[in-house]
Formats: C-alpha cells, structure tokens, sequence
C-alpha cells in the first residue's frame, strides 16, 4: 500500500513534476447520477441551444476545456476573474479568442437551482465542449468523465508559460503535451480541433510577411493558400481580423483538418509542424482513414480531460464560476 502510494507520487513527479497536482481520485461515470440526476442533460440542453443560434460556439468550448486543462488541471481555473491582487489566467496574451463565459454561467445558474452546490464548473466546461461539437451530429461524440472539483488559483503568468506556442516546432511541442501526459499521438490527435474555428492574423502572419527576416513568406505554406492570406491579414501587425483555420468547412467538425495539412495550409507554424517528422506524419496519414479521427479524438479528450483533476476533497464547489467561494 505504502509503496504503491510513493509509487503514484512519482509518477506525478516524472508527469508533472510536482506531487501536488495529483490527487489520487478518479472520475467516473456520470458521478452526478445520484447527487444531481439531471446534471448532464441540463448542460447539454442550454448548450444545444446557445449553439443552434451560434455556430461558433463550439470552437470557444474545445479550446476553452483546452486551456483550462494544460493551465493546472482540469479545474475551472480558465474561468476565473482577475481580482484587484491577481491577474488570472483570462489576461494571458493567448486567451484572446477565448468566449462563450456568459454560457457557462446560464448553465451554472441553471445547475445551482437544480442540486445547489453539488455541480463542478470544471465538469461543466468538460461537457461544454463535447455537447457543443456534438451538436452538429445530434448525438454525443465522445464520453466525459465527470467528478472534477474547482480550483482556488488562475494566474496569467502560469497560463503564458504553459500554453504551447504557434511559432513551436514539432520537437518543443512534443515535450509541451509530454509535460502534460499527452503523447504524440495525442498531440497530432488533438491537433485536428483546429477542423473549426477562427484564428488572429498575428499568430501567422509572420508566415506570410517576414518569416526568416527578410520579408520573406514560409516556403512551407501553399503559395495560392498565402496569396489569399494576405488578402485577409494586410500587415505584420494586424491583430484585430480573424480568418477561418479551415478554408472551405470552418464551422463543421470532421478530419478535414489532415487534408488540408497535407496540401500545406496548416494555419500555424504548430500545425505544420507535424508534417516535419516521420511519426507524426504518419499519424496525419491515419486520421485520414474514415472514422479513425472521431474514435481517436475522443480518446485523446479523455486523456486531456483528466489532467492534473482534483477529485474527492480537494478544491471546491464553486457556487459562481467566476469567483471562488469565500
Ligand atoms: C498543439 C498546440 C496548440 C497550439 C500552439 C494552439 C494555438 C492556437 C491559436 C494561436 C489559436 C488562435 C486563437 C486566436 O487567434 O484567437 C487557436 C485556436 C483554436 N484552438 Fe488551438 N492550439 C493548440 C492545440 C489545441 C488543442 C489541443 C485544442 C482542443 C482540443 C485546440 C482548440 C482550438 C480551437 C477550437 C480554436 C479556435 C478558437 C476560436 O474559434 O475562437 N487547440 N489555437
Ligand atoms: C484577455 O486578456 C486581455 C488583456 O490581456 C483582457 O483585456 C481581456 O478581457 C481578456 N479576455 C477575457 C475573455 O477575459
Ligand atoms: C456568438 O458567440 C460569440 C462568443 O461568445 C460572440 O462573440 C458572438 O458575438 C456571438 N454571435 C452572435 C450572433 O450572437
Ligand atoms: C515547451 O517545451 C520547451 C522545451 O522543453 C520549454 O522550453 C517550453 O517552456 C515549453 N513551453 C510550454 C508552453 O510548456
Ligand atoms: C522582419 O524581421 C527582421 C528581422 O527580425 C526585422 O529587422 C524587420 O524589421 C522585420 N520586418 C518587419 C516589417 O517587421
Ligand atoms: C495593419 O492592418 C490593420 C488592419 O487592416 C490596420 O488597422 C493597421 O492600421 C495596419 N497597420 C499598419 C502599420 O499598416
Ligand atoms: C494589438 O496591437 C496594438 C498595437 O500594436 C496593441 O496596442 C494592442 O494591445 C494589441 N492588442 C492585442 C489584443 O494584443
Ligand atoms: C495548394 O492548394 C491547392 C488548392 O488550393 C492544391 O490544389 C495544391 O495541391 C496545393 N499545393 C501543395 C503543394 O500542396
């Protein structure tokens, strides 16, 4: 017993390298099924909602769940406020894009009439973005795993030294997802979120302006691809417009993600990045295969969605979202 405790303790440490972030819980089942019966088809029917009335909903919960997961664990702390002596994860420079909080509240809201102080924001933004993306097929795309407690702490400058960069080659983000338990495979997996959403200018446009220095564009970028791109985003410092990260099917969910990668319009140096070695290559190959990317993807969720979770009597039940309890 006492070994095979010392023995998860390092596990945490090699995974995470700190035995504090992991709590020895699991996540079940629909935990809520006794507590808060309703829990799962309550989320899911207000997010079903607020998506059929705005398509681009679900890309701000994938990467919202994303964010939350790689900035310690799964645990709400995206979701937090700065306070007068904090600045929470919400100002890092990369949470930009990062929407869609006035939902999570309607859900919250609804939850704490409902079972009051039984429900995890953290679980909410785990079936937020499955129920989200889902919506389009009408049916439940992959399973979630619930029982995540709250966070007390967001910080920005933990967000900017965990969110792994656009500009990164393969080999950095290899050990970013690494750092995190995620592995290749996971990385390349996960990757294709980018099938939906938006993306500022200034994350790649040094793909099409300066890209060595020289005012150069990336060779690496299909050159009809980088031509329209520079309609779109007109200088290097553009960082107001947004472009579609899939050209022709920006709002549908599917693998279309790898077959633009393979005609060279991956949106940033990170997603290029897979095509410069053999094993992620070959990865893209294989979620090209039809149905393989929705089976592996909800796989690689599961693996994102517990992350450094709190369980059983560590954090909290928030009662807002945005706020810890006092
Ligand atoms: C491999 C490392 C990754 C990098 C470097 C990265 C970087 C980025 C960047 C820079 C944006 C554009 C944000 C903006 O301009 O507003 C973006 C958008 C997005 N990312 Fe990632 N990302 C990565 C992995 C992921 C993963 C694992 C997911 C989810 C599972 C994800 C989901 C999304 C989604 C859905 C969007 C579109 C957001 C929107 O439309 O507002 N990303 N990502
Ligand atoms: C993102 O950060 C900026 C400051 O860097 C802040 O003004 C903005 O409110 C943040 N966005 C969200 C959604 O909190
Ligand atoms: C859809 O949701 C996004 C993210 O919350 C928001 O910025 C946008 O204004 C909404 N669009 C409509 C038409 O409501
Ligand atoms: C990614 O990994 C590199 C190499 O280990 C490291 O220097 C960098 O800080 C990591 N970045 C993030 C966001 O984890
Ligand atoms: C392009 O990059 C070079 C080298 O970093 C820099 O000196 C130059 O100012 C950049 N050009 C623009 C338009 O920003
Ligand atoms: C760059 O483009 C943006 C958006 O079109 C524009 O607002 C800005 O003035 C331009 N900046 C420069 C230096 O040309
Ligand atoms: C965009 O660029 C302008 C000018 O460089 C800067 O003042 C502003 O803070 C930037 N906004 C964001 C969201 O990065
Ligand atoms: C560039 O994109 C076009 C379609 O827009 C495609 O036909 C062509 O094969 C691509 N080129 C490369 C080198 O992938």
């Amino acid at each position: 017993m006492r070994t095979s405790f010392a023995n998860f303790l390092l596990v945490c440490l090699v995974l995470f390298g700190s035995a504090g972030i992991c709590h020895g819980g699991e996540l079940k089942k629909n935990f809520y099924k006794d507590s808060c019966p309703q829990a799962e088809e309550i989320v899911k029917s207000i997010i079903w909602k607020r998506v059929a009335s705005n398509s681009t909903l679900p890309a701000k919960f994938l990467r919202m769940h994303f964010h939350d997961c790689i900035v310690r664990g799964c645990d709400a702390s995206v979701l937090l406020n700065s306070t007068p002596n904090n600045k929470a994860e919400k100002e890092a420079i990369p949470n930009l894009s990062l929407s869609g909080f006035d939902v999570i509240d309607e859900v919250k809201t609804q939850l704490e009439k409902t079972c009051p102080g039984t429900v995890s924001c953290a679980d909410i933004v785990s079936l937020a973005a499955r129920d989200s993306v889902s919506y389009q097929f009408r049916k439940p795309m992959w399973k979630v795993l619930t029982g995540r407690r709250d966070g007390k702490i967001s910080s920005q400058s933990e967000a900017l030294a965990n969110l792994p960069s656009p500009y990164s080659s393969f080999s950095i983000l290899k050990q970013n997802f690494s750092s995190k338990g995620l592995s290749v495979h996971d990385l390349v997996v996960l990757a294709g979120a980018h099938t939906i959403g938006v993306a500022h200018c200034n994350f790649f446009s040094n793909r099409l302006y300066n890209f060595t220095g020289q005012g150069d564009s990336d060779p690496s970028l299909n050159s009809t691809y980088t031509a329209f791109l520079k309609t779109k985003c007109r200088n290097l410092s553009d960082n107001t417009t947004t472009v579609p990260m899939e050209p022709e099917t920006p709002l549908s969910f599917g693998n279309n993600y790898y077959s633009n990668l393979k005609q060279h319009k991956g949106m940033f140096g990170s997603d290029a990045s897979l095509l410069t070695e053999e094993r992620p290559a070959n990865i893209v190959d294989e979620m090209l295969v039809p149905g393989k990317f929705f089976v592996e993807f909800g796989q690689s969720m599961k693996r994102m969605g517990a992350i450094g979770v709190l369980t059983d009597n560590s954090g909290e039940i928030r009662k807002k979202c945005s706020v810890v309890n006092s």
